[in-house]
């Protein structure tokens, strides 16, 4: 790996239930490092945010989990999945100017990596802490990368892409996973060296979310209104179309098809 922390160690497993399972039951036992990277071929129970499923056929998709030991407060966590979001796609991007394809991958709150509108990597950030009181995040990390569009299912195949399909080439998994985890390497290093200031802002300017027109779900919740930027924790500033502000903190974005004009 050219990365110094992220990867120090990297198991890959043919099968596992779940890469952040298993990390971050070892995390709990301290039987695991920061840095420490599991990445598999196939999960049986992989999982999505929000309880949700997270499917991939095997071998065709970077599917790992890294464990990360941020010195942040509590309400300061929700940056973590944001800074890895940033980091996947700065390392994407990366990867793709040196492989010379140009297409423009986008950010949705509050960590999918988007082509076209559609899906191509989501992240599921778990905390814990450890048996001598060390806060730890698992950062796992679902990217499609080889995936035509016969193996999503008809539910997803709509909603979801993959680096080959949206490049028209096969890509070097290896290749894909050593660029993200040095780009994941690159935001967490800047997080530790200069604290959490930065990350709302960065992220806030890469995902041109300001003036924007959503529908947020939160809970049992469904408004529509316009996207106000983020919080310095990360949470969604929204003004709903009945005049309200509202900070929402985990939930679900879509941006509407249709926006005022001169926006978009
Ligand atoms: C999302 O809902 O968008 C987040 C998906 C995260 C999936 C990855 S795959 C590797 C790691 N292990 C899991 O069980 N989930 C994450």
């Amino acid at each position: 790996m050219p990365t110094h922390l992220l990867g120090n160690t990297l198991r890959r497993l043919e099968v596992v239930d779940s890469t952040n399972s298993l990390l971050k039951a070892e995390a709990e036992l301290e039987r695991a490092a920061e840095g420490a990277v599991v990445a598999a071929e196939h999960q049986t129970a992989g999982r999505g945010r929000l309880g949700r499923r997270w499917e991939a056929p095997p071998g065709r998709a970077l599917l790992f989990s890294v464990l990360l030991c941020p010195d942040l407060p509590p309400d300061r966590l929700t940056l973590v999945s944001l800074l890895v979001s940033l980091g996947v796609l700065e390392g994407l991007e990366a990867y793709l100017r040196r492989t010379a394809e140009s297409i423009h991958l986008s950010l949705k709150w509050p960590n999918d990596i988007l082509f076209q509108g559609r899906k191509l990597c989501g992240v599921l950030c778990e905390a814990g802490v450890s048996p001598s009181g060390k806060t730890f995040v698992v950062a796992g990390v679902g990217l499609n990368v080889n995936q035509v569009p016969k193996d999503f299912s008809p539910d997803l195949r709509q909603r979801a892409t993959s680096l080959r399909i949206a490049t028209g080439v096969e890509h070097s998994r290896d290749a894909v996973l050593e660029a993200v985890l040095q780009g994941m390497e690159d935001a967490y290093l800047r997080l530790k060296r200069e604290g959490s200031g930065w990350v709302a802002k960065a992220w806030t300017s890469r995902a041109g979310l300001v003036d924007v027109r959503a529908t947020v779900t939160y809970g049992n919740t469904k408004v529509s209104g316009l996207c106000l930027g983020l919080e310095p924790e990360g949470y969604l500033r929204v003004r709903t179309d009945d005049g309200r502000l509202l900070t929402v903190s985990s939930g679900e974005l879509e941006i509407d098809h249709c926006q005022p004009e001169g926006l978009i």
